[in-house]
């Protein structure tokens, strides 16, 4: 149930946090299990005096560090970026996953490609044989978004378009639209990624591919790392 997958994905936070040292630069990611990470910074922040700089990957998580007095600032204001925490929605064995579940994945991306060392945090319900179970999100530009979403069908990837509880268009951090493919499960996932990113009017994809190197997964045992 809900209360035990959030106790699993608070494990993997308080764990994931553990990695964070004094006077490292740090992508914060996005999703309710990054709350939980950024919950345990901000403690040591204010318990145990630690200092580093966060970069952000969403508004929502800048608003949530900065509450704890943790230093945010703009990912061009730094040169590196030592180590990024994140969240899934879903990863194989291979690392291969899908990441946009917020709607963040366009910084997110970013964030990771400009970061040394990536890991994301995950409960052991986002571990799967093969990704696609969980829509793909596709990032896309607003203007002639329709006809970007008839192209998508045509090829068969089940596109809708992502809206919010009042029944509008999600709206991202860039102000784009959110297209979620509905897959069912995704076998090339490197060839989905080279199509979809080669489709004129889209952003960027979902799929990060090989992007991180260590899975931190909260198990009702404990803690598993997963390294590669
Ligand atoms: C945000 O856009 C996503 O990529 C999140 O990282 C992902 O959805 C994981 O979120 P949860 O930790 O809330 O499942």
């Amino acid at each position: 149930d809900k209360a035990q997958q959030d106790a699993l994905k608070k494990a993997a936070g308080i764990e994931g946090a553990k990695l964070v040292k004094d006077g490292m630069v740090v992508g914060l990611g996005t999703g309710s299990t990054v709350r939980f990470l950024v919950d345990e910074l901000g403690r040591r922040t204010q318990e145990e005096a630690l200092r580093f700089t966060g970069v952000t990957t969403s508004r929502r998580t800048a608003e949530q560090a900065e509450g704890y007095g943790i230093r945010i600032v703009d990912i061009d204001d730094v040169n590196d970026v030592d180590l990024t925490i994140d969240g899934a929605d879903e990863v194989d064995k291979n690392f291969n996953g899908i990441k946009g579940g917020g709607a963040a994945l366009l910084w997110e991306k970013i964030v990771n490609e400009a970061s040394h060392r990536n890991v994301w945090i995950v409960d052991e319900s986002k571990v799967v044989d093969t990704i696609g179970a969980f829509p793909l999100p596709v990032e896309v530009i607003p203007f002639g978004a329709k006809h970007v979403l008839k192209r998508l069908e045509d090829k068969g990837y089940k596109p809708v378009l992502r809206l919010d509880a009042e029944g509008r268009p999600v709206r991202t951090d860039e102000n784009n639209l959110i297209i979620d493919l509905h897959m069912g499960r995704i076998d090339q996932p490197k060839d989905l990624a080279e199509d979809l990113i080669n489709m004129v009017g889209v952003v960027e994809t979902g799929l990060f591919l090989g992007r991180v190197n260590t899975v931190i997964v909260g198990d009702p045992n404990g803690p598993r790392i997963l390294t590669k």
